[in-house]
């Protein structure tokens, strides 16, 4: 168990996400900092009021002050703007850029060696900000995306095929957005390759599902983006730090020559155990996939370039 985590932003992902660590009970402390008054501070004591019931013993904290976070060992950021619908994740680059900033100067001060990831979007562009404003080793701030992409391709192929989700393996690389490569390639259930289990068609059209998988949720809600599903994958990469399992996970990591990309966040299967990010697993990729792969770096990279003017560290 960690001593404390914090979760920056007390919106749906942030709420719901100390929910499932204090339930968990994967820290002592659970801190939740967002911006607007009260409700960090109401949520927080509402979670706590559930342990007696749940049973767990996790102490969750609420303020719209960061010395709620101080010498925290882990801190997941999910504070800024949601999508609506029509938006794409990229359109809210300029307003989160300023929030993550903001943000990234309170964890560098009051939490200098944690280990810190990043939920709000455009996600591989806003981990840049991260890195950039904290200073921390690329090892310790990384995003969550490929876990929910990841996620939701599972379900649906689970749902097609009628079988258990939980013996469907998969892997969604990339970026987190219109543009990320879901490997069939990499696909199984039960061991079985999906394309011995479903046609190509069938195969593309899940394809196709899975990439618009969050625009699908914001089409439904229309006053915010997913949440359960989200906080569900931040989780899972908490948990595997926290106990050091060492689970291979498909994160938003600084690449550095891997996959041949240098100084870009890209979604790819790591390690992660108690240090962050132990080892990018480098995979085969069929020329296809490599292609598709290309065109996901290169919506980053555009984002990546305009960030330049925004971000002031
Ligand atoms: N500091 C702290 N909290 C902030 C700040 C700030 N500077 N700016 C905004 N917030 C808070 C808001 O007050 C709000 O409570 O961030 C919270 C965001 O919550 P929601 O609006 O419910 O958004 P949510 O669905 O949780 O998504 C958060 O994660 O999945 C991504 O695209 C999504 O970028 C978005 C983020």
């Amino acid at each position: 168990m960690f001593h404390k985590i914090s979760v920056i932003g007390a919106g749906n992902v942030g709420a719901t996400l100390a929910q499932r660590l204090a339930e968990k009970e994967l820290a002592k402390f659970v801190a939740l900092v967002d911006i607007v008054e009260g409700v960090p501070q109401g949520k927080a004591l509402d979670m706590l009021e559930a342990g007696p019931v749940y049973g767990y013993d996790t102490r969750v904290m609420g303020s719209n002050s960061y010395d709620v976070i101080r010498n925290s060992d882990l801190v997941v950021i999910t504070a800024g703007l949601p999508r609506k619908p029509g938006m794409s994740r990229d359109d809210l680059l300029d307003a989160n850029t300023k929030i993550m900033t903001d943000v990234c100067q309170n964890i560098r001060r009051e939490a200098p060696n944690a280990t810190v990831i990043v939920v709000s979007n455009p996600l591989d562009a806003m981990c840049h900000v991260a890195l950039q404003v904290t200073g921390f080793p690329h090892q310790r701030v990384f995003g969550m995306a490929g876990v929910l992409d990841t996620a939701r391709f599972r379900t649906f192929i689970a749902e097609e095929l009628d079988v258990s989700v939980e013996q469907v393996q998969a892997f969604v690389l990339g970026g987190h957005g219109d543009t990320m490569v879901p490997l069939v390639h990499y696909t199984t259930v039960a061991g079985i390759p999906l394309s011995k289990l479903l046609d190509a068609a069938s195969i593309e059209r899940i394809v196709d599902r899975t990439r618009k998988g969050g625009a699908e949720i914001v089409q439904y809600l229309k006053t915010g983006s997913a949440f359960y599903a989200p906080s569900a994958s931040v989780t899972e990469m908490v948990e595997s730090i926290v106990k050091d399992k060492k689970k291979i996970l498909p994160c938003s990591v600084y690449l550095t020559g891997e996959y041949g990309i240098n100084g870009l966040y890209v979604g790819v299967p790591v390690k992660l155990g108690k240090n962050g990010i132990e080892k990018v697993m480098e995979i085969e990729l069929s020329d296809a996939e490599r292609k598709q792969l290309n065109v996901s770096v290169e919506d980053v990279r555009q984002n990546v370039e305009k960030l330049k003017t925004l971000v002031t560290a």
